[in-house]
């Protein structure tokens, strides 16, 4: 029974059945709608959005393109709020009619370098339909490209491995891409994670000094053209004539959404790998705590804690102190223990004789500040080939680690490994307790705990959730009723309700239906209940969620792709219909009688 009935977790909702429609199935009592979708207008004089005649002027005034993190930063005025959306990634075949990579025009490159980076709108919430309404605000919106200025703040900015041509100082970038996932923080600021920027660049494989390919090679980089050929357009995405443009992507970026003249910044002291996102808490001293997941096969999960403390409060003051807190401070890498004999995490799914897959772990210190605490790499090396350098003090190679994000009710971080199919495979790691299946096709999702504060430098974790087909003997639900649950497969992004349940969308559903976003208790009876709260349409990825009391938003990023859709062939034409082209949005659901969505 994965109906209603009034519960202490609030969740209340009946689960939605998994599918393979086109559009957005949300639960009987609610509704949903798209509050701004792919070329909807963002500034000012925007013009409206036109598939077939779009320009990079005009692209770059409305909503760009794939939005994937979704964040509200309240305007303090009841139902408004600073809406931040990510645009991850730009696809010219769905973009473009008759695109290909040879025939790539400069405008058409203009255009996605205007379709990525970031977008604020205000957004205000309509009492009477419930619905969520995007305003083109003359002060507060804005859009964010790959031509806006960045600055690179904290200790490696300035590092001669972050210098080019344009820029000798090396503390001004111009732009962000690939921004996946990310958090807003308790400044009233957006954490945006610059993930895989690899593909952006070209020619890696002319490179011949030793170092420089090895240090190309951990970070994806090899070969010739890259797939959009914006090489030819601008020599800053050819590795072979400016070497180091590469280093200034692969960041967190903090953006001021209060601030529409502020100049967003890079921070270094967070590492430069993939980042999928990072989000913060503010531990029990006041320090800040940021929590990060580097997104590859074996890759790892990292945190920073800053020196100083959080200032409270929305004083200018205040807030400028705040913004530089990620700037100074400690970055740590994660080692993980099993507690159980290797011989019981035998690779069935069967729990060990414990009862669980869980045991401690170890924060591992890489760089404070000017000093590095891992040999042979200098304090800024660890910072801008943080890979290389957390490579040389082996922490754990986890299951692809999307969001990490802390729970603000009961300060534990939930970590979506979203899948790995290379684990046991002949020359890759095979399966241990923090990462217990082979061929791990569905992803698990894993709960620590720092030990007395955020800042502690060991934990304790458990697995919440290995997901899949509940039926199947490999999955685990948080020792729940497995035959009560949802079925869930590749979590990526997570967020939490007001009362602490953990809400989880997902990417790339191996189970054969669409992708959607589920809610489940982590404490109490329901612990593990995992229950479907809406589905989104064919070949999209559901990201970005905001649960607010009386609202939920989520990102359909990619409608339509499908093996074989291309703007000549659109497999999706959500959210427009008819015979049109499909295209990414933000989508609001609410209850029907405006009620609680947790109630
Ligand atoms: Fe852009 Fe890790 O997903
Ligand atoms: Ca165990
Ligand atoms: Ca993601
Ligand atoms: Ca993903």
């Amino acid at each position: 029974d994965l109906g209603g009935g009034r519960r202490k977790d609030g969740l209340n909702f009946t689960a939605v059945t998994p599918n393979t429609e086109d559009r957005v199935v949300v639960p009987d009592g609610y509704e949903q709608g798209v509050v701004i979708r792919w070329g909807d207008p963002v500034v000012p004089g925007a013009p409206a959005f036109d598939f077939d005649r779009q320009t990079a002027a005009a692209q770059a005034k409305q909503f760009g393109f794939n939005n994937d993190f979704c964040g509200l930063v309240p305007l303090g005025h009841g139902d408004r709020w600073l809406m931040v959306s990510n645009h991850e990634y730009t696809t010219e075949s769905a973009m473009f009619k008759g695109w290909t990579a040879d025939t790539t025009t400069r405008e058409q490159v203009e255009i996605a370098w205007a379709a990525h980076g970031m977008s604020v709108v205000l957004v205000e919430r309509d009492r009477r339909s419930g619905r969520l309404v995007a305003k083109v605000d003359r002060q507060y919106n804005r859009r964010i490209t790959l031509k806006s200025e960045f600055r690179l703040t904290g200790p490696a900015a300035g590092s001669a491995l972050l210098k080019t041509s344009a820029d000798p100082t090396g503390t001004l970038v111009l732009g962000t891409m690939n921004n996946c996932a990310g958090g807003v923080t308790p400044w009233g600021t957006i954490l945006s994670g610059e993930e895989n920027f690899n593909q952006y660049f070209a020619n890696a494989g002319t490179v011949t000094d030793a170092t420089a390919k090895q240090r190309l090679s951990r970070y994806g980089l090899s070969g010739g053209a890259s797939q959009r050929r914006w090489e030819k357009f601008d020599e800053r995405f050819d590795v072979a004539r400016e070497p180091n443009e590469v280093n200034r992507f692969g960041w967190v970026v903090e953006v001021d959404p209060l601030d529409p003249t502020s100049t967003p910044v890079k921070h270094t002291a967070l590492g430069r790998f993939k980042h999928e996102g990072a989000n913060v808490i503010i531990a029990r001293d006041g320090r800040v705590v940021a929590y990060m997941g580097d997104d590859e096969r074996f890759d790892y999960m990292y945190k920073f804690v800053s020196d100083e403390k959080y200032k409270p409060g929305n004083s200018r003051y205040a807030r400028e102190h705040n913004k530089k807190l990620l700037d100074k401070g400690t970055l740590y890498v994660a080692k993980f223990t099993g507690d159980s004999p290797a011989a019981e995490v035998d690779g069935t799914g069967r729990l060990p004789a414990d009862g669980e897959f869980d045991g401690r772990g170890e924060w591992i210190p890489l760089a404070s500040g000017d000093r590095s605490f891992v040999p042979g790499f200098t304090a800024e090396e660890v910072y801008v080939f943080t890979r290389l350098a957390a490579d040389a003090v082996s922490p754990t190679k986890m299951d692809r680690p999307e969001d990490v994000e802390p729970n603000p009710r009961n300060r534990r971080v939930y970590a979506a490994l979203t899948n790995n199919t290379d684990r046991g495979k002949a020359g890759k790691e095979g399966p241990t307790e923090p990462n217990p299946r082979p061929n791990n096709r569905h992803g698990h999702v894993l709960e620590l705990e720092d030990h007395r504060d955020n800042t502690a430098t060991t934990f304790s974790w458990r697995l919440l959730l290995v997901c899949g087909d509940p039926n199947t003997a490999d999955t685990y639900f948080g020792g729940y009723d497995k035959s009560q649950v949802s079925s869930i497969s590749c979590p990526d992004n997570v967020a939490f309700d007001s009362r602490g349940n953990l809400w989880i969308s997902t990417d790339g559903n191996a189970l054969g239906s669409n992708d959607g976003l589920f809610a489940v208790p982590v404490e109490g009876r329901y612990r593990g209940r995992v229950k479907q709260f809406l589905t989104v349409p064919r070949g999209a990825e559901t990201c970005g969620p905001v649960v607010e009391d009386d609202f939920v938003l989520v990102s359909v990023q990619h409608p339509g792709e499908i093996d074989g859709a291309s703007a000549d062939n659109p497999l999706s034409h959500w959210p427009d219909g008819g015979a049109t082209q499909p295209r990414p949005a933000v989508v609001a659901a609410w209850k029907k009688d405006k009620g609680r969505i947790c109630g």
